[in-house]
Parts: C-alpha cells; structure tokens; sequence
C-alpha cells in the first residue's frame, strides 16, 4: 500500500496532534528561558566593553547572547521590551551608535567599544526627554508596550532629520508595531517633540 494511502485512525491523528503542539509548547518555553537567562546555553564568556547611558560598562558575559537579555536580565534595564524576539515588532528597539537597533537580534558582542542608548539614558535628572514628554501629552499610548522602542525609533529618526514631515515619520517608523494602535497620536507626539528640540541634542 502507498504511504499516501495509509489511513489514520482518527484517534490516533487526533493523540499525535496533541502531543506535537504539547511538545512545540514545551520547546518554545525552554528557549525563551534559555535566551533571557543564559543558563543551558554553551557559555563562551568574554570580557565586553561599551558605553550604557553615557556611562562605561565592563561585563564578563557570553558574547553571543542577545542585547536584550543582557540589558533585562543582567544589567536590570528593563525600559526596553520583548514582543517578538523575531525583528517584527520593534518593542526592544535601543540605539547603538545613532542607530535604531534591534535589540533581539544583535550579540552583546556586536556593541563592544559602541555607544547603547535605551528608553532610561533619554531622561535627564528628573527632566524628560522631549518625545518621552511629547508621548506623555499626546497620550499616544494605551498599553505603552510598544512605546520605549517607538520613542527609540523616533529619537533616531530626529537624530538625522530634525524636522520629519508626516509622511518622513512614518516611513521612520513603520516597522516599530502598536498593537493598540495609537499611531495617529504617535505621529503628533513625534511633530511636537521635533519643534522642541530643533537646535536642542
Ligand atoms: S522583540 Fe525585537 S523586534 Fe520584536
Ligand atoms: S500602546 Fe499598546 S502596543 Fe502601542
């Protein structure tokens, strides 16, 4: 008999189904766990140096691990988000060097002797950046998920165009997702802050 004419028994199909999505659950969850901690990973730790925030930072860490779990996890910076882990969303945008990066996707090795810039380095003392203050007024936010790596974005949008017009803003933003979709406001709340800080850093 051909194997396309083998036939199932529908208990059977319906068991193995059950137990492959039981499997791809379990699967999913170890590597998240493994990702944000590092434990269970081959660990080849290296010394890295970069500058967090404006301030120096020296790690012994496994360089391959990703930015994102070392910002969270180790470094406690928990400002920039996890959405996806695929490059989708843009929830774990920071800078690197005055670009908007994603965080998810690149090693902690990749930002050695860079400049990393996340949603906490943009307020200053107790004064909040223009699109953290703009963002605030606007409310161009609901569950405000997305908005560190919105702002992120934003802030390296402005960075090289200080003066965006709407249809600039949202091509610099257009791959940073709002579920909630708050962009309308987003888009005002980015206009605002570019007026502030025309001439401003
Ligand atoms: S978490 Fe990095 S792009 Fe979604
Ligand atoms: S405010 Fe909820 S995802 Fe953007």
């Amino acid at each position: 008999m051909l194997l396309s004419q083998r036939v199932i028994p529908i208990k059977t199909f319906k068991i193995k189904y059950i137990l492959c999505i039981f499997e791809i659950v379990i699967l999913c969850k170890f590597n998240h766990k493994f990702l944000k901690t590092g434990k269970g990973i081959p660990s080849m730790k290296k010394t890295i140096n970069f500058k967090l925030n404006g301030k120096p930072v020296t790690l012994d860490a496994d360089g391959g691990r990703k930015l994102l779990w070392v910002l969270r996890t180790d470094l406690g910076l928990t400002g920039t988000k996890y959405g996806c882990g695929e490059s989708y969303c843009g929830a774990c945008t920071v800078i690197v060097n005055n670009d908007a990066v994603r965080s998810c996707q690149i090693s902690v090795q990749d930002v050695q002797d860079k400049d990393v810039i996340t949603i906490e380095g943009l307020i200053k003392g107790d004064k909040l950046h223009p699109l953290q203050k703009a963002f605030a007024e606007h409310d161009a936010l609901q569950c405000g998920y997305c908005t560190p790596g919105m702002i992120m974005s934003a802030y390296s949008l402005l960075k090289k165009n200080s003066s965006p017009s709407v249809r600039e803003i949202k091509a610099g933003l257009e791959d940073n997702l709002c579920r909630c979709g708050a962009y309308k406001r987003i888009i005002s709340a980015v206009q605002t802050a570019s007026a502030e800080m025309k001439g401003v850093n």
